[in-house]
């Protein structure tokens, strides 16, 4: 009876154990087979943040329609919660009950965690230039590792003071002023979180804010022109100038967030990289700020057509067709492509890794400046399958290799979970072979949930 019972306790022991252990790794020893398919990526992680953002500043119900559920957007549904807003997830859709410009009601010692997202922890900054109690930020080990001085020099500027341990990181907290001014500010280093934050400041703030910004992508800049907020854009080759003049109301507006290009390019490359394969991606935002990818990946001679382009409330969207091509070639990549690929250097570098010659990529030091230090460690992958890379602070050269054989087992764990990381290397194990081990696989919940479900979709014998 005893030993009976204690045999029981040890196979529920066992069970939660293997529950505990519950692989959050990958196994890869077989390249994707040939493949034909129609798949749908999840909504853009830019649009979901700014529309959760914008909807609390509304008056009145805002719907959110393909709104990405990944950790990074929900963190944002939390933080909007915490600061008084009422949301809804409903079947297919979210609602957001906003309550006006500077309606947020909370208690004294708020806590608003960003968990991975440098998007949701700069631009909310932005949006409590006036919060009258100080509001602490917090993140996950990644988002605590990046600099904040991007957004906390110009929201001083407004009159907003910040206090932390360590200088322009998390946790940092923001005390907002009653008699916050507009702003003229000089942003250089291409961030749309800096200018972003910047321009919901000036949505809560009074007289004009000027900004004069290196290129980078311009979703919060069309959003504000749909809404009617008073905004004026210049653009030239470099720059954008932007003048922004608070509303008197923002009304509440429904949303259909088109597809994600940053999680499209990873199914991108995985068909250039496999002959004979075909993939029609349907209805992905193609914003001219987020297609470098296509751009660069095209000059490499991939073969990737737009269809059935429309606009949709300021932005654009296509389904995009890619198939499969044998002879890509080294690119020597323009850097005024750089904004517009930033999130996506990562599968490029994989693409460039398996074209004929050299590729070289400069003026890339921001990327050590994301989830994890990616030109780094993109390289160090690059690396570890064998592809020779030439690294700086700020540039990459890659010697690729078309018929590249990984020979060595491969094991990636310690990046700082970053998702791209992961997707980039599963990619890679699908298209070249060898024996991987990709650790933290639900890192992708950071920004697409969906990712594993997709590549089994395109190849049933997957995962
Ligand atoms: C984002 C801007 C980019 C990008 C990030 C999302 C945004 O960062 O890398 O994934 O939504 O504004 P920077 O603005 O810091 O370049």
């Amino acid at each position: 009876m005893i030993q009976k019972q204690k045999q029981l306790t040890l196979g529920i022991h066992l069970r939660l154990i293997n529950k505990l252990k519950m692989p959050n790794q990958l196994f890869i020893n077989k390249k994707i087979g040939i493949f034909d398919k129609k798949i749908i990526v999840s909504g853009d992680k830019s649009l979901s943040i700014r529309w959760v953002l914008l909807a609390s500043q509304a008056s009145g119900k805002s719907k959110g329609f393909n709104l990405l559920m990944s950790e990074d957007v929900v963190a944002a549904l939390e933080t909007i919660k915490k600061l008084g807003i009422k949301v809804l997830v409903r079947k297919g859709h979210c609602e957001i009950y906003g309550k006006g410009i500077n309606n947020f009601n909370y208690k004294s010692g708020l806590v608003i965690d960003a968990k991975n997202s440098g998007t949701l922890g700069r631009l909310i900054l932005g949006l409590l230039i006036k919060s009258p109690k100080k509001i602490k930020i917090i993140g996950d080990k990644s988002l605590s590792k990046r600099d904040f001085s991007r957004v906390t020099v110009p929201l001083e500027k407004f009159g907003a003071t910040f206090y932390h341990k360590v200088k322009n990181k998390l946790p940092l907290s923001i005390l907002g002023s009653q008699s916050s001014r507009g702003i003229n500010y000089i942003e250089n280093k291409g961030s749309a979180q800096c200018k972003s934050a910047i321009m919901l400041a000036a949505l809560n703030s009074s007289g004009t804010t000027f900004i004069k910004a290196k290129k980078s992508r311009d979703h919060s800049e069309l959003l504000f022109k749909y809404l009617k907020i008073p905004i004026k854009i210049k653009k030239t080759k470099k720059y954008d100038f932007i003048s922004v003049k608070k509303p008197k109301k923002i009304n509440a507006f429904n949303y259909k967030i088109p597809g994600d290009i940053s999680s499209s390019a990873f199914f991108m490359v995985l068909t250039i990289l496999t002959n004979n394969s075909r993939l029609l991606i349907r209805n992905v935002n193609i914003n001219s700020s987020r297609t470098g990818v296509i751009t660069i990946l095209r000059k490499m001679g991939a073969k990737i057509f737009l269809k059935n382009k429309r606009n949709y409330k300021g932005e654009k969207i296509s389904d995009i067709l890619i198939q499969g091509s044998k002879n890509l070639k080294g690119i020597n990549c323009p850097s005024e492509l750089n904004s517009s690929a930033i999130d996506e250097f990562l599968i490029i570098f994989l693409a460039a890794a398996r074209a004929k010659g050299i590729s070289y990529f400069k003026d890339v030091s921001e990327l050590n400046q994301k989830e994890s230090p990616r030109l780094n460690w993109g390289s160090k992958i690059l690396n570890m399958m064998g592809v020779k890379t030439e690294l700086t602070n700020n540039s990459i050269k890659i010697y690729g290799q078309p018929n590249l054989k990984i020979t060595k087992p491969i094991i990636i764990k310690n990046y700082l979970k970053d998702h791209r990381i992961f997707m980039m290397s599963t990619i890679a194990a699908l298209t070249c072979g060898g024996e991987w081990t990709i650790h933290d696989k639900d890192s992708i919940n950071t920004s697409f949930p969906s990712f594993l479900k997709i590549v089994k979709k395109i190849d049933s014998n997957y995962l």
